[in-house]
């Protein structure tokens, strides 16, 4: 495993799912002992909401399966790709985002994926936004990412990964 492997988690306003993924994996490397090993960070595709902290009915839904939300957003960066190993969309709009993002870097270096590439329990393509739903769509986003943060951690560590 190259060390230490740098991934970012992106979604459009970095305040629902892209926060929600990058603490769900944190927990997990934090009980794997391996937090030398991985890098994580999240940023929104859309900057209208830097500087803030994730909504509260995203933190409400992390708490009832006691993830703790931390950070303040940001909006992903040209440099990104030069940064980080891996860049996960958290939806195929994103996804395009992001290969404008991309363009805009003159030596891009991480791999871009979607995210549910790594989901093995849910037949899902995309983690559909939650922001105009109800607290359901906030707990069905929990459930893909500890689906596909469980199978990100076991391919960063066999190698699979780099
Ligand atoms: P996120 O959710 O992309 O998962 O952070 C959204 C957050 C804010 C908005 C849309 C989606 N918004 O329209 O402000």
């Amino acid at each position: 495993m190259k060390s230490p492997t740098r991934v970012l988690f992106v979604c459009l306003g970095n305040i629902c799912r892209s926060p929600s993924a990058e603490n769900v994996m944190r927990h997990l490397v934090n009980e794997a002992n391996i937090t030398h090993k991985i890098e994580l960070d999240s940023a929104g595709t859309a900057g209208w909401h830097t500087g803030k902290s994730p909504d509260s009915r995203m933190s409400a839904a992390a708490a009832k399966k006691s993830y703790a939300m931390k950070g303040r957003a940001r909006q992903v960066k040209p440099n990104d790709f030069v940064k980080f190993d891996l860049i996960l969309a958290m939806d195929q709009s994103n996804y395009d985002d992001l290969t404008v993002v991309r363009a805009d870097c003159h030596t891009p270096h991480a791999k871009l994926q979607l995210f549910c590439d790594f989901c093995t329990e849910h037949d899902e393509t995309e983690v559909p936004d939650p922001y105009y739903g109800g607290p359901e769509g906030f707990d069905y986003v929990i459930e893909l990412l500890e689906d596909g943060c469980g199978h990100l951690l076991n391919q960063i560590r066999s190698g699979k990964v780099d």
